[in-house]
């Protein structure tokens, strides 16, 4: 096949959402549609429980299998879909967060009775980023659920984008009648115990059509009044604002009870973008390229402390990667060459021989990549998005085997590497101070130390609410406020300088009184 059309062809993306929300369902429905898997039950073993909170092990264990699913290719409607999966827990939010940097959408699950959680604002915060284009699927609907137009408010809102509803409810509940297509003007009449197929949808002239009537009964009064509401809030659908990640299409369905779902996909198809430009440091790279190009935003260890392997995955922007061909890695420059790239899906994986921008693969890798990585044909480029994000939680780590000093530092390395978490430096390195998003990591590292390095460690929890990262044209003025601050200013593990602020008043004090310099919350604006 041509290159452009195998370019054409693919769609990558993420479904992500507030934990419980119906990610782990829809997922798996898509893939039932896409002949991926056959049967229901096969991508449970993905999400991690909510009784192993307390047990990282297990939690661990759980992530094992879910390297198995970290990306799931299907084909559909002459599509070739690459569907990233996103940790569900928490205090994984930053794999996540770098997760949606490899993709070109995204489809937000919220539940209707829940409405806009916690984890969706933030997940989509990080879309907005990138102006990912999002579609949104509200999740539910046999539920007793919030009122469509509040909860599209409530998006709008909370999301801070404009949203346009492409199919409506009729009804909820007990008494949920099924969805009408605004996109299509179709109907889908929803009953509870049969499951939905492609034969459910009752094309009709529009809401004014008496099919509706006896389908419905006296639910298309309210259906009536709910779209012409509608017509005349919201503007017409217009792709091109989607794409530019300005509006959110907004789908309501039930993804237990397959209901909505094929309507989804079936739009995804249609309207979600094939891979595009990627912004480099030195220029825009775009996937029609002849050169190969991609970058590395996440890295699974292996939990075996006898196989000290690792799988990078690599999501390919420009050109062909091909098995066993050279391939340079910018931040080492050295050539380097795969002989056993793997794609995977579902519970298997096969070698590759070939990919496409879109794809994403996993290397075998033995320490040397970390997250953020480049390969290239030669030429001299990183891909920038990858950010790290500012911390939540801060832990000294503290030696508790001077026996084993070296075996800890190299342990420490590598595991942030990964993208376990943050390393920042005090003293010229000698003080370790660890920050990540969740209490979760702070046991993995410690596991993973000693079983892995042989080295034991402590943390002393410390009182900081926030690292940020520290730039000013006037180098001056930056070594006065580090010295003022000294205490509180530490280094990333590339040299740029953090400040970690104790508290949001006291941070806003530190931006209103030294408007010279400029403090940064996420690492990729200060390179
Ligand atoms: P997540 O990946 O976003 O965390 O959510 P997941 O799909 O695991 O769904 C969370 C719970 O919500 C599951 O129930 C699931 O069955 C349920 N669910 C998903 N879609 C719908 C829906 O359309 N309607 C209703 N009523 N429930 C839905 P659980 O009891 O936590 O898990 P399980 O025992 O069913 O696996």
């Amino acid at each position: 096949m041509p290159f452009a059309k195998e370019i054409k062809k693919r769609r990558t993306f993420a479904i992500i959402s507030h934990p419980d929300a119906g990610k782990t369902t829809l997922t798996e429905k898509f893939l039932l549609f896409g002949g991926a898997i056959q049967t229901a039950g096969a991508v449970k073993s993905n999400k991690i429980k909510k009784t192993a909170t307390s047990d990282f092990m297990e939690i661990e264990k759980q992530r094992g299998i879910s390297v198995a699913t970290s990306v799931m290719n299907f084909e559909y409607k002459d599509l070739n879909i690459n569907l990233l999966d996103t940790p569900g827990h928490k205090d994984f939010a930053e794999d996540t967060y770098r997760t949606l940097t490899a993709v070109d959408s995204v489809i937000l699950v919220v539940d209707c009775v829940k409405g806009v959680e916690e984890q969706t604002e933030k997940l989509m915060g990080v879309c907005r980023m990138r102006n990912t284009p999002v579609i949104i699927f509200v999740n539910k609907l046999d539920r007793e659920g919030k009122n469509p137009f509040d909860l599209l408010d409530e998006l709008e809102e909370k999301l801070n984008i404009k949203v346009r509803p492409l199919s409506w409810p009729i009804s909820m509940g007990s008494t949920f009648k099924g969805v009408y297509n605004l996109y299509n003007k179709s109907l889908y009449l929803f009953s509870p115990n049969k499951k939905a197929s492609d034969e459910d949808a009752l094309p009709i002239s529009g809401t004014e059509d008496p099919m509706l009537d006896e389908k419905v009964g006296k639910y298309a009064v309210q259906l009536r009044e709910d779209v012409h509401l509608i017509d005349g809030v919201y503007d017409a659908f217009d792709r091109d604002q989607y794409l530019a990640g300005n509006v959110a299409p907004v789908f309501f369905g039930s993804a237990i009870n397959n209901f909505g779902v094929r309507e989804l996909l079936d739009t995804f198809t249609e309207i979600a973008p094939p891979p595009g430009d990627r912004p480099a440091t030195t220029r825009i790279v775009h996937p029609s390229e002849k050169n190969f190009t991609g970058f590395v935003f996440k890295i699974h260890a292996n939990l075996d402390p006898k196989h000290r392997d690792r799988i990078a995955f690599l999501r390919i922007c420009s050109g062909k990667f091909e098995r066993g061909k050279f391939f340079h890695h910018v931040r080492l420059d050295k050539d380097v060459r795969f002989n056993s790239p793997a794609q995977f899906m579902a519970q298997s994986k096969s070698i590759i021989d070939e990919a496409y921008p879109g794809d994403v693969i996993g290397l075998y890798d033995t320490g040397n990549f970390k997250i953020g990585d480049t390969l290239t044909e030669g030429e001299d480029l990183a891909f920038k998005g990858i950010p790290r994000f500012s911390p939540e939680i801060f832990k000294e780590l503290v030696n508790t085997d001077p026996m084993k000093t070296k075996q800890l530092d190299k342990g420490i390395m590598q595991l942030t590497d990964e993208g376990v978490a943050q390393l920042f430096l005090q003293n010229g390195g000698n003080r370790k101070i660890i920050g990540t998003v969740g209490e979760l990591q702070f046991e993995v590292i410690q596991y993973r130390l000693l079983h892995e390095y042989s080295a034991s460690c402590k943390f002393v929890p410390l009182s900081v609410y926030k690292a940020c990262w520290l730039t000013c044209k006037d180098q001056e003025k930056l070594n006065d406020f580090m010295r003022f601050k000294s205490s509180q200013i530490a280094t990333d593990k590339d040299g740029n300088v953090v400040y970690f602020a104790d508290s949001q008043w006291m941070l806003d004090q530190m931006i209103k009184n030294n408007p010279e310099i400029e403090f940064h919350f996420l690492s990729d604006n200060v390179t």
